[in-house]
């Protein structure tokens, strides 16, 4: 056991050690739409110190800073000073209009108090300047109706974007991974289009009532976040059942396997149903 003087310095050391600057933490988007207002935050805790000064980087480059001693405490730097706004800027933040491309990068909050410490703390965060895709992304089948063990085709195109969209397909609402799909990135100025092209056998429990949902998912980070649907039939052999060979777990299976009959069934229904 500690006796009460020795628990008095460890406390007394304790408080030394916090009655600091700490903590310091930086809050910036990942990315923000070209032409848009940002507001990057810097936190920071100081305990029982005074702030000396808070700087804010982009890249080496120091482009706003503020003192606290100072009169005016703002001082800005470099090609953006005219988009700072020192209305909505101070100990804490720092807030950029009109974000072009040349904003994107590494930002970094510098953090020092005063005497007679002096001691500085650094954060880092990146931010993404983007163009928006304008609309949202066009998927295209190969045709509407697929029988079990079909190869549906699909692509997916979204609208011109920079950077460009990611894209993910999902069937039934289960999402497929990549090797089921090959995305292409078509070039278009500075904007370019992802062409997600989709390759997906259809299997016995593909269905449900009859419809299989294709969904295409296009994301450019969190700002734009659409989703594509189409909804495919079932072509059934109707007249299969009737000769009982529906019940048979493999029917549908490769289709070399499949009768010819079968086949030829198949497709009497595709005839009769693009006459309906
Ligand atoms: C550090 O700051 C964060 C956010 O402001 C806060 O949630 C956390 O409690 C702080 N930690 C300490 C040790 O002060
Ligand atoms: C998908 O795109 C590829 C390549 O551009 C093309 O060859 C194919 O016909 C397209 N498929 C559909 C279903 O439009
Ligand atoms: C992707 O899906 C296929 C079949 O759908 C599966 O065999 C493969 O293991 C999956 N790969 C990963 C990385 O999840
Ligand atoms: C493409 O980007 C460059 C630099 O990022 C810019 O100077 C140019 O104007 C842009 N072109 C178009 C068509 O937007
Ligand atoms: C695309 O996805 C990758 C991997 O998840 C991610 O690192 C990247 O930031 C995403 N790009 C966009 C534009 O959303």
């Amino acid at each position: 056991m500690l006796d009460h003087s020795s628990e008095l310095v460890i406390l007394k050391i304790v408080t030394m050690y916090v009655n600091g600057l700490q903590n310091v933490s930086v809050d910036i988007p990942e990315a923000v739409a070209v032409g848009s207002t940002v507001t990057l935050t810097c936190l920071y805790d100081l305990e029982k110190t005074e702030l000396y000064a808070v700087k804010w980087y982009k890249g080496k480059a120091e482009f706003y800073r503020y003192v606290p001693k100072e009169q005016p405490p703002i001082s800005v730097f470099g090609e953006f000073a005219d988009d700072i706004d020192l209305t909505r800027s101070d100990r804490h933040r720092v807030t950029l209009t009109n974000v072009m491309h040349n904003l994107g990068g590494k930002y970094r909050c510098e953090v020092t108090n005063d005497y007679p410490d002096f001691h500085t703390l650094i954060k880092y965060g990146y931010m993404h300047v983007v163009n928006l895709p304008q609309g949202i992304p066009e998927v295209i089948v190969e045709k509407q109706r697929y029988a079990i063990g079909e190869t549906v085709k699909a692509n997916c195109t979204t609208p011109p974007s920079n950077p460009t969209a990611n894209v993910t397909w999902s069937v039934n609402g289960l999402l497929l991974n990549s090797t089921n799909f090959k995305t292409l990135k078509l070039d278009n100025d500075n904007r370019s289009r992802t062409h997600a092209e989709l390759e997906f056998e259809i299997s016995q429990d593909s269905f449900r009532n009859g419809r299989l949902q294709i969904t295409c998912h296009a994301k450019v980070f969190q700002l734009y976040v659409k989703d594509a649907i189409v909804l495919l039939d079932e072509e059934r052999p109707r007249l299969a059942s009737v000769l009982g060979t529906r019940d048979s777990p493999h029917t549908g299976g490769a289709s070399m396997h499949a009768p010819k009959w079968l086949c030829v069934v198949a497709a009497t229904n595709l005839l009769l149903s693009s006459f309906r």
